[in-house]
């Protein structure tokens, strides 16, 4: 006669109760796994800050693109009205050819998308930028972007 069968209910127990741990746990884990999913689904609806956008397009698009009502096209195209354009479609600027066959038309969802990502969105783009992955920062980006109309 084993221990087991004389105390069935002591050994079945916390085995019971492991499991109910390791229920929480995966339910926890889960849990974790999906709150940073909620504002990633929604990149741009965010509103960003425009004073915030502004520091950052200074610093990390101003080298090659140009907005305001002095604008033009240089290194990069130039920026103003950049919602709704399809892209590559400037007659000033000489784009690649992997930009004006893209199909892009510049709204919040695609600038977001090629902004945190220039080479996957639009492969052999000319456009020499790591991207931006905070979705904070591009949300500030777009909102000083919307300011050029
Ligand atoms: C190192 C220079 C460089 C930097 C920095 C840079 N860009 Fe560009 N960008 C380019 C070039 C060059 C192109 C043209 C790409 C092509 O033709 O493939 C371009 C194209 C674009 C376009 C497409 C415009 C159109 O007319 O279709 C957008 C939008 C854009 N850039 C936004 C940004 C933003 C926003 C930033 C800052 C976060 C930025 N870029 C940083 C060089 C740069």
């Amino acid at each position: 006669m084993t221990a087991r069968s004389v105390f069935p209910t002591v050994y079945r127990s916390p085995l019971t109760r492991a499991a109910r741990r390791w229920r929480g746990a995966t339910m926890l884990a889960l849990l974790c796994a999906l709150t940073p999913l909620t504002p990633r689904a929604a990149p741009a609806m965010a509103a960003g800050d425009v004073e915030a956008g502004k520091t950052l397009f200074a610093a990390r698009c101003a080298s090659c693109h140009a907005v305001g009502p002095m604008a033009t096209s240089g290194f990069g195209p130039q920026l103003n009205h950049i919602f709704n354009r399809r892209a590559g479609s400037l007659p000033d600027y000489d784009y690649s050819t992997a930009m004006k066959q893209s199909g892009i038309v510049w709204d919040d969802k695609t600038l977001a998308t090629f902004i945190a990502s220039p080479g996957n969105t639009v492969p052999g783009t000319k456009m020499r930028f790591w991207g931006i992955g905070n979705e904070r920062k591009v949300a500030d980006l777009l909102a000083y972007l919307h300011t050029f109309k």
